[in-house]
């Protein structure tokens, strides 16, 4: 049989890589898919470096929109990224019929609904492995090797950049800037790395897997946010000695009221797995009631590790593209008429425990203040950490962890806490997760 036509909008690094993947692999991923795949056309604005990696046999043009006028190709891959033109340019390829791979999580997890919609009117499919964890198969792990159970949880190291900024921390005991600088320096970072240390761009895949564990649709606006630009790694240092280690998680849990969607630093207990993922590699955990907990580890970029996942989606195409679109793998894992409309908590109301430091003057009464604050607010100690204070120094850190309590207690009882005249500076709070 013919082979199926691959059209590639964007020949950077995960593009030529899934150039470079098909061509070495092509037998093998031929016996595998029932038809050969080959990517015969390629959109970049750089068309001399284009040529320079795939060579005479491939028809390569500036314009993305050549590749969606061509009848002749059946798949379209976007690797432009963004919400622009990327969005553009995936709702053009949909309306001419074609189907589309694309890494781009942003676009999903802002646009998801209408590009689905979209898709399903066209009967074609939106394939998107590559957008979370790169080359961890955790959309094909949830939407169909999990179906019997009922999710009860997500939660994942799905930044690299951050991981390594976090690990890099802890291991040679440096601040955030120092640490990102030096991430920069070896290309490890982009050189605006807003999206990866503000916590956006684990939202983005957090979004979308709250949406295909729990059947809701994409939400990214109601996810919260916080990145790592404000840690210290003096509280890592404590975590340490409390037998924790701080790692940006995209959690999305179920609860009884509604879904939790949130991305934040959070304190890990350091025997599981998860808090030994180091450097860049990406981690998911999963609890599903039949199930129990399973993880999911490897590399979530780079150029090979997500041009895998990208092939895994056409495979599927191929495989998939002559079947009635009623009886494929739905988008979201769920029926596109059964989602819930189950609503996504307010931070307000996220049940987490909470790993406390305070500066307090070193002085009587200090502690048991700060107690009966918890106390009153219904929040229960789980352990206590005071430092000797240095000499001279009159003040000292207390560290507090605390048992679950909702995030709106909490919030009121560091607003009180707070006030106290010995408590010297702004109280630093984050989140633990025990993941049992
Ligand atoms: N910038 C991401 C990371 C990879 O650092 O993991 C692409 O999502």
């Amino acid at each position: 049989m013919k082979p199926i036509q691959v059209g590639l909008l964007g020949i950077g690094t995960v593009g030529s890589g899934t150039f470079n993947v098909l061509q070495r692999n092509q037998e093998e991923i031929r016996r595998r898919a029932g038809r050969g795949i080959e990517i015969t056309m390629v959109a970049d604005l750089n068309v001399e470096r284009a040529r320079e990696i795939v060579g005479d046999g491939v028809d390569v043009v500036a314009d993305a929109r050549q590749v969606i006028a061509n009848p002749a190709i059946d798949i379209v891959i976007e690797l432009i990224g963004g919400y622009g033109i990327a969005r553009a340019l995936v709702l053009e390829a949909i309306a001419a019929g074609k189907h589309v791979v694309t890494a781009n999580k942003a676009l999903l997890a802002v646009h998801g609904t209408e590009i689905f919609a979209a898709a399903r009117e066209k009967g074609v499919i939106v394939a998107f492995e590559a957008a979370v964890a790169g080359g961890i198969p955790i959309i094909k792990a949830l939407r169909e090797g999990l179906t019997a159970n009922s999710i009860q949880w997500v939660a994942g190291i799905i930044n690299g950049t951050t991981n390594f900024i976090l690990s890099e921390m802890r291991d040679k005991g440096l601040d955030f800037d120092v640490v990102l600088k030096e991430a920069q320096r070896l290309g490890y970072a982009e050189a605006d790395p807003t999206f990866d240390i503000e916590g956006v761009d684990a939202a983005h895949k957090a979004t979308l897997m709250s949406a295909i564990a729990f059947g809701v649709p994409v939400q990214f606006d109601k996810a919260h946010v916080e990145g790592i630009t404000r840690l210290s790694a003096v509280d890592i240092r404590y975590a340490e000695q409390l037998g924790y280690r701080i790692k940006l998680l995209g959690i999305a849990k179920r609860q009884a009221a509604g879904i939790e969607l949130r991305v934040h630093p959070t304190l890990v207990p350091s025997k599981r797995l998860i808090a030994n993922v180091e450097g860049a590699m990406n981690a998911v955990m999963v609890q599903g009631d039949a199930v129990g907990t399973t993880l999911y580890y490897g590399k979530g970029a780079g150029s090979e590790p997500t041009a895998s996942a990208v092939i895994a989606d056409l495979v599927d195409i191929t495989r998939l593209h002559t079947a009635d679109p009623d009886h494929r793998v739905p988008h979201l894992a769920f029926q596109p008429d059964e989602l819930h409309t189950t609503p996504i908590l307010p931070i307000e109301q996220v049940r987490t425990a909470f790993y406390l430091r305070l500066r307090v003057a070193d002085q009587k009464g200090v502690l048991s203040a700060i107690t009966s604050i918890l106390a009153t607010s219904d929040i229960s100690i789980d352990a206590v950490l005071q430092r000797e204070s240095n000499d001279g120094e009159h003040q000292t850190d207390v560290i507090i962890l605390t048992h679950e309590t909702q995030e709106g207690v909490m919030r009121a009882a560091l607003a009180q806490m707070q006030a106290l005249e010995t408590v010297l500076a702004p109280i630093v709070s984050l989140r633990k997760e025990e993941l049992a």
